[in-house]
């Protein structure tokens, strides 16, 4: 089986809360579970960062349902790469709010909104979660 990741960021069409949060995490949980895809999906600031991981042709197939969502744009694929194990194996998509982020991964907090000069920082924040236990 080829398994890639796929790590991109876009920016929320309006002001995200609960009430937007929940059907996509209740989506993703169950499409993602059906289609072997595991990740991360971050919410800073106005602005999304996710990380996709699972076999190409249903992280394509995600990708482009995802990608069509007029809930947010995507700004920027940080990087779509082979890989050779999951990051994040347990979670089909673990979520981190705001909060999460600050206390977690502070540097990523406030810059999900510069990818364009920040893309590389940006793509080492978002994996690092992979390597924290919580
Ligand atoms: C930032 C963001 C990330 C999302 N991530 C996923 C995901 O990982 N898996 C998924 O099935 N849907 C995800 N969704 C939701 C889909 O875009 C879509 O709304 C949902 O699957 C319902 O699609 P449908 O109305 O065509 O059935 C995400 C939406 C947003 C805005």
């Amino acid at each position: 089986m080829d398994l890639i990741d796929l790590t991109y960021v876009s920016k929320a069409s309006y002001e995200v809360d609960a009430l937007i949060l929940l059907p996509i995490l209740k989506d993703s949980l169950r499409w993602n579970y059906d289609h072997q895809i595991t990740g991360v999906l971050y919410y800073d600031n106005g602005y999304f960062g996710q990380i996709l991981e699972g076999p190409e042709k249903q992280i394509i197939e995600t990708f482009e349902k995802i990608s069509r969502d007029p809930k947010h744009s995507v700004k920027r694929i940080l990087e779509k790469r082979k890989i050779e194990k999951r990051m994040f194996p347990n979670w089909s998509m673990q979520f981190f709010g705001a909060d999460e982020i600050l206390k977690m991964i502070p540097i990523l907090h406030g810059s999900l909104s510069t990818y364009d000069t920040q893309s590389t920082q940006i793509l080492d924040a978002m994996r690092t979660i992979g390597k924290i236990t919580i």
